[in-house]
């Protein structure tokens, strides 16, 4: 899979693919908000392409948008040789990703990724999914797209909170392997919804999720470092509505915490994140996370859980611990 770094890819990638028939998905919101972008893909190749809607956010990730999302490629005539491209969000790639993988049995499929969140994590990986009976991500796959195209031109219409959600994934990216991100974000001075996010930040965050998918694209073990903060992260978004990547900053810290107790990490390592926070800018709310919710979490096996620690800035490993031994 090959990442591109500005829209004008498109036409390479349509002329490498040669698909029969293509369907770009999205939602209203989006097809409206990013009009540049989709004339631009449509215009690619006019007569080909089919314009599929798609509700906006989350709630693209249903059953029932799921079974409407396959009912539109069987009306636009998708073959095995067809081509999907999902175009937004998170949401959009993990539905349409999904809906590629098991439509025929697997049609190719390429991500436009539009929030930062999904750029440097939720569009690289393969992983698809959509959410079922309430639980998150219950029922996906894994299916790799055969491309995943990146243009920083969409970042512009971000809301805030948008931004944060992907800064805690590439401050994560720094602290579990890439010591640069950090020391560039400490040298520029970036603050969070005033300064343009630097490209490099991206690039080498994906570069981060790239070296753990390829040595364990199943999510086995070593990938399981990129879900450093993310065990308390989900348990806090679920208790009090938190937005992502102010719970995945305070599930760092409070993994941190943890890891301390243990012995396993030093408090240095919390004081400069806590630091790195300052510096972007970004306060957080003060919430406890509730033990309760972490153990709804579904990579909770039995009563041991496989916690991300991070030993020093740039390395991380994983440990088994029994689940009540982290209880806040
Ligand atoms: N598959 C993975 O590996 C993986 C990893 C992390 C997260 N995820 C999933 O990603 C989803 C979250 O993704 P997300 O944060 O990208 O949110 P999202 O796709 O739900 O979009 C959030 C909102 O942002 C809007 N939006 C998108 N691009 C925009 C732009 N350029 N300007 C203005 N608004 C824009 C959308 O229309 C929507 O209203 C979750 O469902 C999560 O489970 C998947
Ligand atoms: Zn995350």
């Amino acid at each position: 899979m090959k990442v591109y770094y500005s829209l004008k890819a498109i036409k390479a990638v349509l002329r490498d693919i040669k698909p029969s028939k293509i369907a770009l998905v999205s939602s209203s919101y989006l097809i409206s908000n990013c009009q540049w972008a989709i004339s631009k893909i449509i215009k690619a190749t006019p007569d080909k392409i089919e314009l599929i809607r798609i509700p906006n956010g989350e709630t693209a990730k249903e059953w029932e948008v799921l079974e409407k999302l396959l009912i539109e490629f069987i009306r636009a005539r998708l073959d095995r040789e067809s081509l999907v491209i999902a175009f937004g969000g998170g949401s959009v790639t993990d539905l349409v990703g999904f809906a590629s993988s098991i439509y025929q049995r697997g049609v190719r499929y390429i991500n436009i990724p539009t929030t930062l969140l999904a750029q440097v994590d939720s569009s690289i990986g393969g992983k698809t999914a959509i959410n079922f009976l309430n639980y998150k991500n219950q029922i996906g796959s894994f299916y790799n797209p055969a491309a995943v195209i990146i243009d920083s031109r969409f970042l512009k219409t971000l809301k805030k909170e948008q931004t944060i959600d992907g800064f805690a994934e590439i401050v994560k990216a720094g602290l579990v392997k890439d010591p640069r991100i950090l020391e560039i974000i400490k040298s520029s001075n970036v603050k969070i919804g005033k300064s343009p996010i630097k490209k490099e930040l991206i690039l080498r965050s994906i570069k981060v999720k790239q070296y753990f998918i390829k040595r364990d694209p199943k999510d086995k073990n070593i990938r399981q470092i990129l879900n450093f903060g993310h065990t308390i992260a989900h348990a806090l978004e679920l208790k009090y509505g938190l937005s992502h990547g102010e719970a995945v900053f305070i599930g760092m810290i409070e993994e941190l915490k943890i890891a301390e107790k243990l012995k396993e990490t030093k408090p240095e390592i919390r004081i400069f994140l806590e630091k790195i926070l300052n510096d972007l800018g970004i306060t957080l709310p003060q919430l406890r996370p509730d033990w309760k919710y972490i153990l709804r979490d579904k990579k909770i096996v039995g009563d041991k859980i496989n916690l991300p620690v991070i030993k020093k800035i740039g390395k991380a490993k994983i440990i088994k611990v029994r689940a009540l031994t982290i209880l806040p």
